[in-house]
């Protein structure tokens, strides 16, 4: 009889509780596809008798919805047929798992952190300020006369004038020393690692924005002296013992006398090659004593105490250590270049 088959195959997917995918699949095989069970039962209720159809008709509707609804349950449970889902459900931990990469430090961040801790040794501690700075802080405190080239639109990003005192980009870490100074008191012993705009064409050569870290002392009696020998200490750290320096006078604003240093090229050891231009000597940064008008422009009494500056590009440091001939590929971010500085796990 019909209406007993529908009662005992209505039991059977109440009962039905799926472990895996394949009993979901082996359901449909058995109740849903063209040769299953519920088709079949149609067949068979077109040979009921005309009085039964009514009642057998309806009980049959909701045997194939009961039958859908199951399947559909069991399918959202599973998933449907096949390898991955099957695996999904069962946890196979033979399959390959999702590949992921490994991030690496950028090259100026490992740099600029070598220079950090070789200067923390001698006791400097890291000073930052902002990026955007006014005339005061940028300039004027470090003595730049008020008709001062660097003030030109060619090499500063200006981004207001407030009360006819510019805003801008600061183009030096110079800005962090004169805040520092302010602030306190002396002594001071710090270095100040930052980023820095200037107004030029972007080139091999020359970027719109780079970084430098400056440093700065502040004492009774500092001198020269004591200048050369802490930068002879961080060259011989930074490029290895034998590195020569030397130093050639030169002009800042804010220093007096000044001079900048060169080293022995890193990569010909002196004997003369592109980098170094064949004069077995690189530039690597510039110095002096701090001017007393910039000591007296911080509050600081420039009859009792004396310092020196310094102040280097962090992209020129890195370029002599790594070769790097292209400005540019620090700030394009192509991971082909980031992962060969795969130093050190982060
Ligand atoms: N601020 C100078 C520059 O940007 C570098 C410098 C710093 C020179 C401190 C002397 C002393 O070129």
């Amino acid at each position: 009889m019909l209406q007993d088959k529908i009662k005992q195959y209505t039991e059977e997917i109440e009962q039905f509780n799926p472990q895996t995918s394949a009993d979901v699949e082996n359901f449909r095989l058995k109740f849903l596809v063209s040769k299953g069970i519920v088709k079949s039962l149609f067949e068979e209720f077109k040979a009921a008798p005309a009085d039964e159809k009514r009642v057998l008709g309806k009980v049959l509707n909701d045997f194939k919805q009961l039958a859908e609804g199951k399947y559909q349950q069991a399918q959202e449970q599973f998933g449907s047929t096949g390898q991955v889902s099957q695996a999904k459900a069962e946890g196979d931990l033979t399959l390959p798992g999702d590949g992921f990469t490994l991030g690496a430090r950028h090259p100026l961040s490992l740099v600029r952190k070598e220079i950090v801790e070789i200067f923390k040794k001698l006791g400097f501690i890291v000073a930052e300020g902002p990026e955007i700075e006014d005339d005061w802080h940028n300039f004027s405190a470090l003595n730049f006369p008020p008709e001062h080239p660097a003030r030109d639109m060619q090499d500063t990003f200006f981004i207001k004038k407030q009360d006819g005192n510019d805003i801008a980009l600061r183009t030096h870490t110079s800005s962090v020393q004169v805040r520092l100074m302010e602030a306190g008191k002396p002594p001071f012993r710090a270095i100040m690692p930052g980023r820095v705009y200037r107004n030029e064409a972007i080139s091999a050569r020359a970027h719109c924005f780079f970084h430098q870290v400056e440093g700065l002392y502040v004492d009774e009696n500092v001198s020269f002296a004591d200048l050369k020998q802490t930068l002879y200490h961080f060259v011989q750290e930074l490029y290895g013992e034998g590195t020569k320096v030397r130093f050639r006078p030169s002009y800042f604003p804010f220093t007096e006398p000044s001079a900048e240093m060169d080293i022995s090229c890193t990569i010909c050891k002196g004997a003369g090659c592109q980098l170094c231009k064949y004069s077995g000597w690189v530039e690597i940064l510039g110095c002096g004593m701090v001017d007393p008008n910039v000591l007296e422009n911080c509050g600081i009494d420039s009859t009792k105490y004396s310092g020196f500056a310094f102040g280097m590009g962090i992209e020129r440091i890195t370029n002599l250590k790594y070769e790097i001939r292209d400005l540019r590929l620090f700030s394009e971010n192509d991971v082909r270049f980031l992962n060969q500085f795969q130093t050190e796990i982060i």
